[in-house]
Parts: C-alpha cells; sequence; structure tokens
C-alpha cells in the first residue's frame, strides 16, 4: 500500500470492435472503467458493422475519456501514460483509438504506448487478482477471437498456441442463436436458456479432438452447422424445437472442447495457472467446467468478473501500466493501428520500426498472422 502513489497511473483507450472503453488505472488498480457500446446499433444486421462502429468511436471518445477522467478523479496531466489498443481488430475502428491517444498524448506530453488487444484481455485479470503468475496461459474467446496463448511474460513474450481455423466460440453462439431467432449476441440468451435443458439431450460433434488432429486448435463451424441441420429436420417433422435441450447441448459441446484442450495445454507446458478472458468466459457453464477440471488437475483458474472480460478500455490501461512498470519502451509518434497485428507483439514500441525485435523473432510482418487472428464476428458480409 505504501508503494501506491509511485506506481504508474495510465489511461487506456480501445476501440477494436463496438465498445468504446476508456480505462484509468493505478498499477493494478481500477480507478474507471468508461464504456459506451454501440452494440444496439448493429443488433438489427446480426453483427458488427465496421463503419458504424467507426461513426460511434467517434461520436463516444471525448465524452467517454471525459467520463472515465471524473470517474477516476484524477487530472489528465498527472498521468504517466496514454495506451491505446494498436491492434488486432477493425481498421478503421481502431484508428479511431489511435488517432485520439496520439492527440491526447501529445497535447498533454505524455508517453504513448500502443499495446496488443489480445495481451489486454489477458493482463485485465491483475486489477482483480492481482500479479498475473509468470507463465500463465490463457484462454481468449469472445465473438472475434478464440486462442490458447502462453504468456511467460505479458509485457513481452506471448506464445500463440492454438487458434479457432474457422469460426469464433462466441460467433458459434452468435449464429446458433440466430437459427434459434433468440436474437443478438447470442452468448447471454443461448446461457439462459442451457440452464433449463439437458446438456446431454443432443449429441453435437467436438471439433478437432480426433486423435490425428491439431491438439490446441478449435472448429465450431461443423458443430454450427450440425445445430443448425439438427433444427431444420425437426422444423420439417413439423415437431417443436426443444429450445433449451438445443442451446444445452451446443453450449456443452462448446464448453467440453475449450476447457479440454485449455487443461491440455497447461499440462503440457508445466503450467499451473489458467486464466479465461474475452466476452465467452461470461459464460456460466464455461466458468463451472472450467472450475471442476482445473481442480481436478491441480491448476489455479483465474476468471476475471464479466465487465472486465469483454472489450474494455481498463484492460489496455492494465497493459499500459505494466508497460511502464517494466521500463517498456514507448511508441513514436507514427503510431500506426494495425488490423492484423499479431499477439506475439505485445506492443509497438519506437524502436521496432527499423530494427529487429526485441526478442529477435524477426521483423513483426515475418510473423504467422493467420494463425493467431481471427476476426469472423467482425466481417458480416463472410457469413
Ligand atoms: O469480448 P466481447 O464483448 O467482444 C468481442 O467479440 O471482442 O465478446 C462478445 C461475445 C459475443 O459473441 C457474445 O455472444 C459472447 O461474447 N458472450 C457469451 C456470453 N456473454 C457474451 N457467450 C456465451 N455465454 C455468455 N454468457
Ligand atoms: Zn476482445
Amino acid at each position: 500500500m505504501a508503494r501506491k502513489a509511485d506506481e504508474p497511473l495510465v489511461l487506456g483507450i480501445e476501440t477494436s470492435c463496438d465498445e468504446t472503453g476508456v480505462g484509468i488505472v493505478r498499477g493494478h488498480t481500477l480507478l474507471a472503467d468508461a464504456v459506451a457500446s454501440s452494440v444496439d446499433e448493429h443488433a438489427r444486421f446480426g453483427g458488427v458493422v465496421p463503419e458504424v462502429a467507426s461513426r460511434a468511436h467517434l461520436e463516444a471518445m471525448v465524452p467517454t475519456i471525459e467520463r472515465a477522467l471524473k470517474e477516476a478523479g484524477v487530472a489528465a496531466k498527472d498521468l504517466d501514460g496514454i495506451a491505446v489498443t494498436a491492434g488486432p481488430g477493425l481498421a478503421g475502428a481502431l484508428l479511431v483509438g489511435v488517432s485520439a491517444a496520439k492527440a491526447y498524448a501529445y497535447a498533454l506530453g505524455k508517453p504513448l504506448y500502443g499495446v496488443n488487444h489480445l495481451a489486454s484481455h489477458i493482463c485485465v485479470d491483475q486489477l482483480e487478482h492481482g500479479p498475473l503468475p509468470e507463465p500463465t496461459m490463457a484462454l481468449l474467446v469472445s465473438g472475434g477471437h478464440s486462442s490458447l496463448l502462453l504468456a511467460p511474460d505479458i509485457t513481452s513474450d506471448v506464445r500463440p498456441l492454438g487458434a479457432t481455423i474457422d469460426d469464433a466460440a462466441g460467433e458459434a453462439f452468435d449464429k446458433v442463436a440466430r437459427v434459434l431467432n433468440l436474437g443478438f449476441p447470442g452468448g447471454p440468451v443461448i446461457d439462459r436458456y442451457a440452464r433449463e435443458g439437458d446438456p446431454d439431450a443432443i449429441r453435437f460433434p467436438r471439433g478437432l479432438t480426433g486423435s490425428r488432429d491439431p491438439i490446441y486448435d478449435f472448429s465450431f463451424s461443423g458443430l454450427k452447422t450440425a445445430v443448425a441441420r439438427w433444427i431444420e429436420a425437426k422444423r420439417a417433422a413439423g415437431e417443436d424445437v426443444p429450445v433449451a435441450d438445443v442451446a444445452a447441448s451446443f453450449q456443452e459441446a462448446v464448453v467440453d472442447v475449450l476447457t479440454r484442450k485449455a487443461v491440455r495445454a497447461c499440462k503440457d507446458h508445466g503450467v499451473e495457472h489458467l486464466m479465461i478472458g474475452g466476452g465467452v468466459a461470461a459464460n456460466s457453464r464455461l466458468r463451472a467446467m472450467a472450475a471442476r477440471r482445473c481442480e481436478d488437475a491441480g491448476i489455479t483458474l483465474r476468471v476475471p468478473r464479466p465487465k472486465l472480460c469483454t472489450d474494455n478500455g481498463a484492460m489496455v490501461a492494465a497493459l499500459g501500466a505494466e508497460m511502464v512498470a517494466r521500463g517498456r519502451s514507448a511508441s513514436s509518434w507514427d503510431l500506426s493501428a494495425d488490423s492484423s497485428l499479431p499477439v506475439t507483439e505485445t506492443h509497438v514500441p519506437a524502436e521496432d520500426h527499423d530494427h529487429g525485435h526485441e526478442h529477435g523473432h524477426g521483423h513483426s510482418h515475418t510473423h504467422d498472422h493467420d494463425h493467431v487472428h481471427e476476426l469472423s464476428k467482425k466481417n458480416l458480409y463472410e457469413s
């Protein structure tokens, strides 16, 4: 406690998808978490419309920053730095956040930290459960990403072990909800229906769990199709669709695969701590099954509260504060938004522009982007 005042005071801005998030932290302490969401504007389209999201960020940015400063009770001049999501995400949406962060940082004379969205999703847990153990295994599951990441150092060393090869986990929830006419976003409502249903009623497929399949990758597209076919067959036969049983059985298939692979990754790598983040981490069955399987395997489970799991500015501020605390270098004024920033680039330091990466992975653009980067929900023209 005595050192509190020395800990870095950082404001973080997140605009990678449909939430305009501004958070303020001091070290590991959350001071403000202001979020303006445009989710209602996208609902009638059944997915996020990039242009609508960008416009909403632009309108929400300044008021949300002011709200966060007021909520935290701090003056902008006292900040030690401004952090912003540099990627991955929707290009136009990211650009609004990066431009705002640069403008504030430059005007206030503060260092600017362009950070990685996925690393931020992991780092946010420090605000809830204290310093992250090193290494930590992270399962990130949202409408835009489903990844298994090994994080020996959240500020400089995050390694992708696996990711979805098609739909993200949240995207599968959204698509199944659409088939069941339950509205968007689908996760929360499926979670609710599933409580009344039987998870063993229908045996839906578990993607990529065969002995020859990649161990840590995910696939939810086949599951989604299997659910849609099952529902179609019921309807064609003139029978009622047992919504609760379908929801419970579908959810069980997703959660079974996610937890099985996450625990396996921990065991294989000798990691004793698993964190789960992203919007799908709010799922009650995922939390329960992960808790049970982790306990059986002697793994400590860390899941932040739902508001910190979904996209927010506090997670960006949390990672920014860690960058400051560990003396990582700031970004330059020509920081740009990178819609496919690889997860291995935890932040975008100024030196990175013309020299190799500080960990010797070579130049940033030689990384395998596709493996760790899925934003399929974010492009609704795909589905
Ligand atoms: O992290 P997030 O707010 O935004 C990004 O996609 O980045 O995640 C939203 C996703 C949506 O697909 C939504 O359906 C899903 O998280 N979700 C849930 C639950 N709450 C939100 N999925 C399953 N169960 C939930 N309780
Ligand atoms: Zn996210």
